[in-house]
């Protein structure tokens, strides 16, 4: 697997994140026994990740934009490129110490999202992929699942919590979905969500209100392992709408049929 330059760059930002992530990791499982808790220390965790991906790729590419769930937007002089970065999706399972959480990083080319890295520490697990190139974990090539029907599935989503999202609307979905699969998981990382999907591990993924940094990479993981991804509406503004459904062909447009079925009116 011959990797692009600016792949590489991506690779080697996320892979020395990872490495300050996995020490933190191994602290907050300490913490965790204390009165105060991590609570703190996550966010500091958080902060300092996305600080070395940030000096990583501007580094190597000084005028490329930057856009990092833990700060402002950066305007890069070069209008065409910008970096989409999560130094930590998942982090309600790091949290509590539950090795389930990602780094990623995404390029987007004149609104085209054209690599991406997912990597989790805690497993060693590298997925990458470039637009045309296809998509692996590590040195694998992947495949998205070919289940054809619903009922031999394993559905990912995000679940709404305190404080976040449409809880009743989501209760109608699942309620709608459990009914017609195998089983549904919620993974707790929206980014190893889709490179579970890419992997041919979850046959489905959906979710709403999520943010362009949870999915820019994983989509085009998806889609280089031969999935499809749509938003809601059947578009594909998943980045604008925050709303993502996805899996092979059929697996994509079944499950956006059930997702999106009306609320019974008795
Ligand atoms: C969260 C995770 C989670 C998803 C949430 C995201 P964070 O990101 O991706 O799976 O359900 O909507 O906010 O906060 O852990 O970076
Ligand atoms: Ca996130
Ligand atoms: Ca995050």
């Amino acid at each position: 697997m011959a990797r692009s330059a600016l792949l590489n760059v991506m690779v080697q930002a996320a892979l020395k994140a990872g490495k300050s992530l996995s020490r933190d990791f191994g602290e907050v499982q300490n913490l965790q026994v204390s009165v105060k808790g991590p609570g703190d220390f996550v966010s500091q965790a958080d902060l300092k990740a996305q600080k070395i991906i940030h000096d990583e790729l501007l580094k190597a590419r000084p005028t490329y934009g930057f856009l990092g769930e833990e700060s402002e937007e950066i305007k890069g002089t070069d209008g065409a490129h910008r970096w989409i970065v999560d130094p930590l999706d998942g982090t309600t399972n790091f949290l509590h110490g539950i090795p389930m959480f990602s780094i990623s990083i995404a390029l987007e080319r004149n609104g085209e999202i054209v690599g991406g890295v997912v990597f989790n520490p805690a497993t060693d697990e590298l997925y990458t992929a470039e637009r045309g190139g296809g998509a692996f974990l590590n040195d694998r090539r992947l495949r998205v699942a070919s289940r054809r029907v619903l009922s031999d599935c394993v559905i990912g989503c995000g679940v709404p919590h305190l404080g976040r999202g449409n809880h009743g609307k989501f209760l109608v979905e699942l309620r709608h979905v459990m009914g017609e699969v195998a089983g549904i998981r919620r993974l707790g990382s929206a980014a190893l969500d889709l490179a579970y999907v890419a992997a041919g591990r979850f046959d489905g993924f959906w979710e709403m209100g999520l943010s362009p940094w949870d999915m820019a990479a994983g989509i085009l993981l998806v889609r280089e392992a031969g999935g499809f991804v749509l938003d809601f509406d059947g578009g594909t503004d998943m980045l604008g709408t925050g709303s993502i459904i996805c899996g092979n062909e059929h697996i994509q447009k079944a499950l956006a049929e059930v997702v999106k079925r009306p609320i019974p009116t008795k």
